[in-house]
């Protein structure tokens, strides 16, 4: 037995639905992966089972004191958060988003990868080489939570709602210089910024502005800025052009969901919350949700949740463990290995078994 020469500290929240099964199977990767390591890393797992049952035994969903005890790992690996009988926004308040916002993992990268063997229901990813980022606000925007209700005692028809949409400067700031230091990285070095500042005359107005001044420091960084709807349809019609796209939390939260269908599924998609100067550990987690409509039977398309774990490795400072991770997606993609909802027939089982097989040495 080699020992190895760093053992990091991994929270794991599976909570609801295929989340416990996606990350069972990614745990179970990550140990093969890090068994095969030459003694380059070692995992030590500490479960919570926060989420929806917890919610209904302790009016909770997770424990009064977890992001302290949180705040002592050295990164977060989640599943999935809500099921029927809890109402959405409770769940998601309630885990995610309080861990998100209160950990200050201010930037959610989701990249939209394309895999071989996999079938994209854009005809042109049969011949263009596509493949890009969507780089998300994760702390304010539309989901601030910034709003209230209102005149309920007026009965039955008569209440009120105002949900703000928050823009600060310093948000809007620290995401662009995200999104352009990652497309200095890449291939081609271009940032798309997504607005809608036709209609939103003020936050989304300070959003373009931000983006050009920001962008005034990058004159090798090509840039675009698009409205948000002209986006959907160019994620659809043009993608070969978009690299690293940088978007408000509702816009990119869309958006990433449209590039992880056009990648093949939602299950593919893998995503980071990095809270990027490191004073709290960052969260990865699959993009999907706890999809009730197919939880409990063994049909989940783990890659998601592997691919969240292969970001984790690479923000651990292990790029050449995740490179091996991605090898692994690739081939076991390649050969077939396919799951229910990219129109194979392997189980959750049958496609860690292929990633595990197919690590390499
Ligand atoms: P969903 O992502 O759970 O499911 C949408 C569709 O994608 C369903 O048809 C589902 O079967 C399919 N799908 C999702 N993950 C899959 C996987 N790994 N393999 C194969 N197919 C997969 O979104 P939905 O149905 O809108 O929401 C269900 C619950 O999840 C809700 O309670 C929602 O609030 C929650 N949710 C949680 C998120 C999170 O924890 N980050 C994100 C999105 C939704
Ligand atoms: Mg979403």
């Amino acid at each position: 037995m080699v020992s190895a020469s760093r053992t990091l500290r991994i929270a794991v929240i599976p909570a609801d639905g295929v989340g416990k099964e996606v990350i069972a199977a990614g745990r179970e990767v990550l140990d093969a992966l890090a068994a095969g390591s030459g003694g380059a890393f070692a995992l030590d797992w500490q479960e919570f089972g926060w989420g929806c049952e917890y919610y209904a035994r302790t009016g909770r969903m997770m424990a009064a004191d977890g992001l302290e005890v949180l705040k002592e790992f050295d990164a977060i690996y989640f599943g999935a958060v809500g099921w029927p009988g809890v109402p959405d926004h409770v769940s998601l308040w309630g885990l995610r988003l309080a861990i998100c916002q209160n950990l200050d993992q201010w930037a959610n990268v989701r990249p939209v990868h394309f895999l071989p063997g996999v079938r994209s229901p854009l005809r042109k990813a049969d011949d263009t080489d596509l493949g890009w980022v969507v780089v998300r606000e994760n702390s304010e925007g539309e989901y601030a939570g910034a709003g209230g209700r209102n005149f309920a005692g007026r009965g039955a028809g008569g209440e009120v709602a105002v949900q703000t949409a928050l823009f600060t400067e310093v948000g809007c700031e620290r995401i662009m210089r995200f999104a352009f230091d990652l497309a200095r990285t890449r291939a081609r070095r271009k940032v798309s910024s997504v607005t809608k500042s036709n209609a939103q005359q003020y936050g989304m107005v300070l959003w373009d502005d931000t983006f050009r001044r920001v962008a005034g420091d990058y004159p090798d960084v090509e840039t675009e800025s698009v409205l948000v709807d002209a986006m959907a349809a160019k994620f659809v019609l043009r993608p070969e052009d978009l690299s690293v796209v940088v978007a408000s939390n509702l816009h990119a939260d869309i958006l990433s969901d449209l590039g992880s269908a056009l990648a093949g599924s939602l299950g593919l998609a893998a995503s980071a919350n990095l809270n990027p100067e490191r004073r709290f550990p960052s969260m990865f987690e699959p993009v999907h949700g706890s999809a009730p409509d197919i939880a409990g039977q063994g049909l989940a398309n783990p890659v998601g949740a592997v691919g969240s774990a292969a970001l984790m490795l690479e923000h651990l400072g292990l790029p050449g463990q995740a490179a091996r991770l991605h090898a692994a997606i690739e081939a076991a993609a390649a050969a077939g290995v396919l799951t229910r909802d990219l129109g194979g027939t392997a189980t959750t089982r049958d496609v860690t078994r292929a990633l595990i097989d197919a690590l390499p040495a």
